[in-house]
C-alpha cells in the first residue's frame, strides 16, 4: 500500500485496518490475512488490489468542509478577472468538495462575478467513491453546511424510499467530471488549473511522500493560482514557491 498508493499505516492503525479487511477475507472464503496478502500481491488478483484500496482509504468528507476556504475562494475570484476557470479537486472522495465548489461558482456566475466558462475535475484513487460521485446522490446529513437557498437551487430531495437523500441537479453535475488518479504515481499532464484543492489526504502520507505529491500536483497549477490543503495537515515543505494567504491556502508564486 505504501509503495503503490503512498498510504503509510502505523501500528496504532492495525485494529482499524484488520476490522476493515476481516469481512472481505471472510466473504472470499480465505483462511487469514496472509492468504489475502498473497492474493492482492499476485499478478492475477482479479481486481482485488483495488478492492483493498477501496477498503483501506478513509473517505470522510462533507459539503463546504472548512467553510473559510470557500469564503476565501469567493472573495479572491471576485477581486480578479478570469475569462475562464478550471478547478481540480484532487482526492475528491464522494465528490462533496467538487460539488460544493460547483455551487459556489454557479452562484458567482449567476451574479455575473465570473463568466460562464468554468469547469471542475474531481479525482481519487478509490473506484467505489468515484462511482458514487458520478451518481451525485448524498445523504442529507452531509449537506448540513449547504444553505437553504442552494439546496433549493441545486438539489433534488428524495421521497419515499429515497427519503433522507438528495441528488445534485443535472445542470450542476455537467460542470463536474470525475476520474481515477493516483497522486503517488507520475501524473500525466493535467490542467493547467486556476485552483487546486488537495485537502485532507496528505495526512495519510509520510513526510517525503507529502512533499513529492505536493510538488507534483503544483505543476498543474498556473502561476498566481490558488492551492488549498486541509488546515489540520500542518506545514507542507515543497520546492514550488508559495505565498501563504490564510491557514491552508497558498498562492503559487512561480514555477
Ligand atoms: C478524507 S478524503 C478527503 C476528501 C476531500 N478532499 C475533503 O477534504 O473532504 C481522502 C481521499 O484521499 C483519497 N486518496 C488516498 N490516497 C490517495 C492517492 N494516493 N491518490 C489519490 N487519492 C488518494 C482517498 O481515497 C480518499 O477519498
Amino acid at each position: 500500500m505504501y509503495e503503490t498508493v503512498g498510504l503509510s499505516f502505523t501500528d496504532s492503525k492495525k485494529p482499524l485496518m484488520s476490522s476493515r479487511l476481516a469481512l472481505r477475507i471472510q466473504k472470499l472464503g480465505l483462511k487469514d490475512f496472509s492468504d489475502y496478502l498473497a492474493l492482492i500481491s499476485g499478478s492475477d488478483d482479479g481486481g482485488e488490489f483495488q478492492v483493498a484500496v477501496d477498503l483501506l482509504t478513509t473517505n470522510e468528507t462533507y459539503f463546504f468542509r472548512e467553510p473559510q476556504h470557500y469564503d476565501f475562494l469567493e472573495s479572491d475570484l471576485t477581486d480578479r478577472t478570469h475569462t475562464s476557470l478550471s478547478v481540480w479537486s484532487a482526492a475528491c472522495s464522494f465528490g462533496d468538495e467538487a460539488y460544493s465548489i460547483a455551487m459556489l461558482l454557479s452562484d458567482m456566475q449567476h451574479d455575473s462575478r465570473i463568466g460562464s466558462d468554468w469547469k471542475i475535475l474531481g479525482t481519487d484513487i478509490s473506484d467505489r467513491v468515484l462511482r458514487s460521485a458520478g451518481q451525485a446522490i448524498f445523504p442529507q446529513e452531509r449537506l448540513r453546511n449547504v444553505s437553504e437557498n442552494r439546496l433549493k437551487r441545486y438539489c433534488l430531495r428524495g421521497e419515499g424510499e429515497a427519503d433522507g437523500l438528495a441528488q445534485i441537479q443535472p445542470q450542476l453535475r455537467e460542470r463536474v467530471r470525475f476520474g481515477w488518479l493516483n497522486l503517488c504515481r507520475p501524473i500525466e499532464p493535467l490542467g493547467p488549473f486556476d485552483v487546486i484543492f488537495l485537502r485532507n489526504v496528505l495526512i495519510y502520507f509520510d513526510a517525503p511522500t507529502k512533499s513529492a505529491v505536493v510538488d507534483c500536483v503544483l505543476e498543474a497549477l498556473k502561476v498566481g493560482g490558488l492551492f488549498f490543503i486541509g488546515t489540520a495537515e500542518g506545514r507542507v515543505t515543497c520546492r514550488t514557491p508559495l505565498k501563504t494567504l490564510i491557514p491552508g491556502v497558498f498562492r503559487k508564486l512561480s514555477v
